[in-house]
């Protein structure tokens, strides 16, 4: 379903008690949750999520990031099929430099390596992860 896509609360979020404000920010946008969990992250399925990213000179640091504790996974929905870039606009830029203000990023993240937020980049992301993390929704 093209109107949904992955969200995710990072290790940092989770630790600095943003779930709550996150959520809330989806929600406000008018985008629902349709699946939602909090869970700690081994290195096999973190292995799978960045596997794009293999062979990049952060993608130790990106594994042991996002294994390090808890995140917080979830499948929005919205009414149509922007839903990804919706969130992608809510979340803000990857380079925190570059992240607006009034975006989750651009408001509470002061490292590009814990920018709190994971999102799919597009449909063909959004549909390999939500199969990856919520393989019922598949
Ligand atoms: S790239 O190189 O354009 O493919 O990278 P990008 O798509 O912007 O980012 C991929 C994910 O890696 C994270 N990232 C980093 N982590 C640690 N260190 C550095 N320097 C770094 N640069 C990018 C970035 O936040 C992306 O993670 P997700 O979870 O997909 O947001």
């Amino acid at each position: 379903m093209k109107n949904r896509t992955f969200v995710m609360c990072k290790p940092d979020a989770v630790e600095r008690g943003l779930v709550g404000e996150v959520v809330a920010r989806l929600e406000r946008k008018g985008l629902s949750l349709v699946a939602a969990e909090l869970r700690l992250v081994d290195e096999a399925l973190a292995e799978q999520h960045y596997a794009e990213h293999q062979g990049k000179s952060f993608y130790g640091e990106l594994v042991s990031f996002v294994t390090r504790s808890p995140v917080f996974a979830m499948v929005v929905e919205g009414p149509d099929e922007n839903t990804y870039l919706l969130v992608r606009n809510l979340v803000g830029a990857t380079k925190v430099e570059d992240a607006e203000p009034g975006s989750i990023r651009g408001d509470f993240a002061t490292v590009t390596t814990e920018n709190l937020v994971h999102a799919s980049d597009g449909h063909e992301s959004a549909a390999r992860e939500i199969a990856l993390w919520f393989p019922q929704l598949a």
